[in-house]
């Protein structure tokens, strides 16, 4: 398993470009199997997740073309309405290929998604918006067994606000006969950016944005062209980053209108913004000011920051509360950052955050996603070397973050097990 080494206590200097956002590229990928037409994309993030959504995509049938950031996605031959457990089991994402091989075949078979480290995580306003639709769902050894003669409009109100729920039921809504109505949807920019590339595709949705969506079915989508939305949670974990280690950094490819409340507790930190219309330079001097916040649904704190956040707060001038509202088990890296010598002390869902000096390298390990990036954002505050194992979590969701790093002055580097 690879492992990143960091030398920490370098500033950071200079530009980086944001790739296209993974939570937006996952669901729209599996807006291929919704058209015989061709979806040809750009934008589309270098990320294990995408390799997984794409090799179960193609397993179906559809045909995948892929050039760098660019995919055309074929899907006049699907033929298997399927995907199997041990795709599945690596990425909860995967559930989203249900509601477009339902919607679209009147059938499929998808692996109910395992457990996850971040929390439990059931699938339970999916199936329970699909059967609204006309459904039959039945649950079996482990499978989700769907099938339905033509889906039909209803009115959902799922019991909290669900990002891959929404695009599930999204999905599945445009090509079923009559009104859905949406309620309590998840108005996250990844969300818009799948409505923006459905009506594209010939779907006919209201309230794009809001916490309802209005669909009016139709019998068939057809092929469209769209560029994947830029990654906020990305960019925003390297302006953590330079929060951290001080220096100054510009962000290419960015969208800074989806960033507001992440920009305004940066400036909080103390980090010096100059935002433009796609582009953000940052300059950080001296010791960041700590930031107590509560995760929330957009627009509000996103919880895929939290960590990110937290490894700035672990050197701040001072002591602050960080609130976990989404996920109930999404603390996983704070052990791993008070063995570089953090002060953090967890109760329930809250994290008190005492900062320190500094930091101290040490071997840390990886336990997901974004748990990885504050790592690295800590590690590179931390004086001397951190190892961080488990690296795979990284590259989950991070398009080459070391090759970016590098390339602004960081320290990191990475240690394949081939080496
Ligand atoms: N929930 C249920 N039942 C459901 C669906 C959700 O109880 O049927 C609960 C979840 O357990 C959780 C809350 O509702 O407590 C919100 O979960 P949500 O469904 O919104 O999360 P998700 O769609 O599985 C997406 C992102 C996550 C991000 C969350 C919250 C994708 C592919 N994933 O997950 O991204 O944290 O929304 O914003 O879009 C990441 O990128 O690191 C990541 C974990």
């Amino acid at each position: 398993m690879d492992q990143l080494r960091i030398t920490g206590g370098k500033r950071l200097n200079g530009d980086i470009a944001i790739s296209g956002a993974k939570n937006a590229a996952l669901p729209i990928l599996c807006a291929g199997l919704l058209t015989a037409g061709d979806l040809e994309l750009s934008n589309v993030p270098g990320l294990h997740d995408v390799k997984t959504i794409l090799k179960i995509l193609a397993q179906t049938g559809l045909t995948v073309q892929r050039d760098g950031d660019k995919v055309i996605l074929n899907g006049s031959k699907i033929d298997t309405l399927e995907a199997p457990y041990e795709l599945v089991k690596t990425m909860r994402a995967s559930i989203l290929v249900l509601g477009p091989l339902l919607a679209r075949f009147g059938e499929a078979k998808v692996s109910l998604p395992g457990g996850c480290a971040i929390g439990s995580r059931p699938v339970d306003q999916h199936i329970m918006g699909l059967r609204a639709l006309g459904a039959d769902i039945t649950i079996e050894g482990g499978y989700i067994y769907a099938r339905c003669a033509r889906l039909k409009g209803a009115r959902i109100v799922t019991d909290m606000i669900t990002v891959t729920g929404t695009e599930n039921l999204l999905m599945a809504a445009t090509l079923a006969e009559g009104e859905t109505i949406l309620e309590n949807a998840a108005r996250e920019p990844e969300v818009t950016d799948l409505a923006n590339l459905l009506v594209k595709m010939g779907a006919k949705i209201e309230g794009i944005g809001t916490d309802r969506l209005v669909i009016q079915g139709v019998p068939a989508l057809h092929g469209a062209q769209h560029a994947v939305i830029s990654d906020r949670i990305e960019a925003a974990t390297f302006l953590c980053a330079v929060a951290a280690t001080g220096g100054e950094i510009q962000l290419l490819n960015t969208r800074t209108d989806i960033m507001d409340v992440a920009l305004d507790k940066l400036r909080e930190v103390g980090l010096q913004l100059t935002v433009g219309h796609n582009t953000i330079r940052a300059r950080m001097d001296g010791r960041p000011k700590p930031v107590t916040f509560r995760t929330t649904e957009y627009p509000g704190f996103p919880t895929d920051m939290q960590a990110q956040f937290m490894a700035v707060n672990t050197i701040a001038d001072g002591p602050s509360r960080v609130t976990e509202t989404i996920f109930e088990n999404r603390f996983m890296h704070v052990q791993e950052m008070n063995r570089l010598g953090a002060n953090i002390q967890t109760e329930g869902n809250n994290a008190f955050i005492k900062g320190v000096d500094r930091l101290i390298g040490a071997p840390v390990m990886a336990t997901d996603l974004r748990a990885s990036a504050s790592l690295v954002i800590a590690g590179m505050a931390a004086e001397g070397i951190t190892i961080i194992d488990r690296i795979y979590h990284l590259d989950r969701g991070y398009d080459r973050m070391e090759v970016k790093l590098s390339a602004v002055g960081a320290d990191v580097v990475r240690i394949s097990d081939k080496d």
